[in-house]
């Protein structure tokens, strides 16, 4: 069983992630930070703690991540894509002191120090929060075993800007900090994301199985999340799941990716390719090794993405 911290920006694709974890019996999800991305903060916030409570997991710690990126722009947010609450046609019901001016970010620490060398973080959002995690206390970072992002696009366009991946674009500070000084660092980028797609018909299917609360919401929020992605690319056969692909990373399911290890800057001083990703994948370019090197995702296997999230999202444990 893998002891997870999921950080992010939910957010209806994290949205799924969570559930995911809760799930899982492969999975003691600890914590969650909530940070600023797909909306603010606030709502992120607001919607963890109403998917906890949905699953009856209260218990679990949420911890207030970033407002706005280490640049100190203004984030730019994207209701359009995952509804003005995050959540797509939900509004969730939680009085507002359960959610405003949360200041607890130590909890995150002492979560590391408790479980010391045993903590995957997965990253499924914007990088701010993880990186404030490295400057803050590089000491108790170094007790996390391994880290998954979701982010970046290699060889392939973007989803933020023709080059550069959302959750990349939107900290590339923060995001080639870790790139570049995480150690057991795993990325999943938007080139093997935009293939973990779950079809209206296998929603459905997991429609007719749900028998609670948390089960019943995927199908609004997934069929939100669809007749948006169908305007965004006309024709494309269901929703990709970015953040629940690099969640699934994190379980080592045989078979389920292939990597390749490169080292990763993100450009963050230019323009024109603000957020891009870089590595280098020319022929003849081969895996590099040491602490530098990142594990990347370049293909993912789509049947095994599907059965598997069927399985776990229609088990009633
Ligand atoms: O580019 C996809 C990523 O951006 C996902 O994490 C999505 O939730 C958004 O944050
Ligand atoms: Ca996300």
């Amino acid at each position: 069983m893998k002891k997870i911290i999921l950080f992010a920006d939910t957010g209806i694709d994290d949205a799924i992630a969570l559930i995911y974890a809760l799930k899982n019996p492969e999975i003691e999800l600890i914590g969650v930070v909530s940070g600023y991305g797909n909306i603010e903060r606030e709502k992120t916030y607001r919607n963890v703690e109403y998917l906890l409570e949905l699953a009856g997991r209260t218990d679990i710690p949420v911890i207030a991540g970033a407002t706005r990126p280490l640049s100190g722009d203004e984030p730019v947010f994207f209701p359009e894509i995952h509804g003005m609450e995050g959540l797509g046609p939900i509004e969730p019901p939680i009085p507002e002191e359960r959610y405003a001016n949360r200041t607890n970010f130590s909890k995150l620490f002492n979560l590391i120090k408790n479980n010391a060398n045993e903590v995957t973080i997965v990253n499924v959002g914007r990088c701010t929060s993880l990186a404030i995690a490295h400057y803050l206390s590089p000491e108790v970072m170094e007790d996390v075993k391994e880290t998954y992002l979701m982010g970046g696009a290699f060889i392939e366009p973007g989803n933020a800007t023709p080059v550069a991946e959302a959750n990349f674009f939107g900290d590339p500070i923060a995001a080639n900090y870790i790139c570049q000084h995480v150690v057991d660092l795993t990325i999943v980028p938007l080139n093997v994301t935009r293939d973990a797609l779950l079809t209206p018909r296998v929603v459905n299917l997991i429609d007719m199985l749900a028998d609670s609360p948390l089960e019943e919401i995927i199908k609004p929020i997934l069929d939100f999340y669809y007749e948006v992605y169908q305007q965004l690319e006309p024709g494309i056969e269901g929703t990709p799941m970015h953040d629940l692909a690099a969640l699934m990373a994190a379980l080592d399911i045989d078979g389920l990716f292939q990597y390749k290890k490169r080292q990763v800057e993100v450009e963050h001083k230019g323009n024109l390719a603000y957020g891009k990703s870089i590595a280098d994948f020319r022929p003849g370019s081969s895996n590099c090794f040491g602490p530098k090197c990142s594990r990347i995702a370049l293909e993912i296997n789509q049947d095994l993405f599907v059965t598997n999230v069927f399985k776990v999202l229609t088990n009633h444990r």
